[in-house]
């Protein structure tokens, strides 16, 4: 069995969910074709780097990331600090010739996106990218069901993330309201997952229109390490949030079907509500996040006016027998991180293309890019590759 080294560039959510992938993938997935091994794990934090060691098994741990991707025994680097970071992370992982899997939404601005994809195919590495809610159980039955002609043509999608994360006006100013930390706010941070999941489901995204909107202009300046869901206190210094904290888009699909966004971390009531609403000329498809192990399903040929049938997940859906046996007993947020590490690593192990990798987080940041321009422009905007290789209106083929 091959033996894959990992180095782990940042060792918060993300990265901690990552690792304990790779402790999990042996016990999960019996029937791999590689051996995971923590190797290293890059942390500015000191007691990150100490957890590294200690509570997670790596091999060593560094301060300076520059080491973990060079180092010889790693064959794989995992980027999961903030999103500024990715760049230097993937350019130099891939001048090394590395396998790269970066958490989205990969930089903070579209063009630095494509920039990585760039990086990736000059080196010739392999690529994935972090959006793990495209491999939920039922989300990839919602697929089927799609592909199979179920719902007939689709004719409207509805997708939404709304987060309480920011909510509170004493939320520290992390990284992620910071423009040279973060690039842009919403659009990079939850939009891309809403987008990710409707190119999945219904396809490419050909024109937008759409707002913005920083609903919480200033933040308790965090002292140290901040974690995402940190409180300042009334008292403490403020500093400027750069950027958005709400957005919506409007959309056409390429197939014809249009479409509405939303997303916000804001927003007070939904803790995380990433969902999607899909409706088709024979049927409906809704999913929410916080109700991770149902689809609800709606069938015109069904009993007339009967409403939608709640589909619970189980061991019949991809991979959830993996985690839990039966029907109805729940998995959850980590176990689709392991099952996205478990299919990018078996495709590094069997020689196969990752979907979705560097490509197709492009696919996503060309619908941001007209998003943005639309905010300029107060008009709707075509969706254009920004990598050039697509013909116009088809960026998430
Ligand atoms: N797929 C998802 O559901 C999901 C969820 C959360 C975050 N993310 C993404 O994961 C990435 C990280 O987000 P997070 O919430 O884990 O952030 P975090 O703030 O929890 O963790 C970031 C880590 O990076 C470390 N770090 C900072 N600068 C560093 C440097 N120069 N070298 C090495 N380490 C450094 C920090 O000390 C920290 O441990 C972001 O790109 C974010 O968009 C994805």
């Amino acid at each position: 069995m091959e033996r894959i080294g990992i180095a782990v560039l940042g060792l918060g959510w993300m990265g901690q969910a990552h690792s304990r992938s790779a402790l999990r993938i042996p016990s999960l997935f019996p029937d791999r074709a590689f051996t995971p091994e923590l190797v290293v794990c890059a942390d500015v934090e000191e007691s990150r780097r100490r957890r590294a060691v200690d509570d997670f098994g790596f091999a060593r741990a560094v301060e300076d990331w520059r080491e973990a991707v060079a180092a010889d025994d790693v064959d794989a680097v995992w980027v999961t600090a903030p999103n500024m970071l990715h760049i230097p992370m993937i350019e130099a992982a891939c001048a090394a010739g590395k396998a790269v899997f970066s958490e989205k939404p990969i930089g903070g601005r579209p063009d630095q996106a494509v920039t990585a994809y760039r990086a990736a195919q000059a080196a010739g590495v392999a690529t994935g990218v972090g959006y793990n809610y495209l491999w939920a159980p039922l989300v990839l039955h919602a697929r089927d069901l799609i592909a199979s002609g179920e719902l007939g043509d689709i004719t409207h999608y509805r997708g939404r993330f709304l987060s309480m994360y920011g909510s509170d006006e004493l939320g520290l100013l992390t990284w992620r309201f910071l423009f040279d930390q973060a690039g842009y706010g919403v659009t990079s941070d939850i939009l891309s997952h809403s987008v990710s999941l409707a190119q999945f489901l219904v396809g490419p995204i050909a024109e937008v229109v759409g707002m913005r909107e920083t609903t919480i202009k200033q933040r308790p300046l965090p002292t140290g390490a901040a974690s995402h869901y940190g409180r300042g206190r009334p008292e403490d210094p403020k500093g400027d949030v750069e950027n958005e904290d709400f957005a919506s888009m409007l959309c056409t699909f390429a197939n014809g079907a249009t479409g509405t966004f939303e997303v916000g971390r804001a927003i007070v009531g939904p803790e995380s509500q990433n969902a999607f609403e899909i409706y088709g000329t024979k049927g409906a498809l809704a999913w929410n996040l916080e109700e991770l192990n149902e689809l609800r399903l709606y069938r015109l040929g069904d009993d007339a006016n009967t409403g939608y049938t709640t589909i619970f997940g189980g061991d019949r859906f991809p991979f959830h027998g993996a985690f839990v046996p039966g029907q109805a007993n729940a998995i959850g947020f980590e176990d689709l991180v392991a099952i996205e590490d478990f299919s990018f690593l078996q495709s590094l192990a069997t020689g196969t293309t990752f979907s979705p990798g560097f490509r197709e987080a492009v696919d996503i940041v060309s619908v941001q890019q007209a998003l943005i321009d639309s905010w300029e422009s107060r008009t709707w905007e075509r969706v254009r590759d920004l990598a050039g290789e697509r013909s116009e209106g088809s960026a998430g083929s």
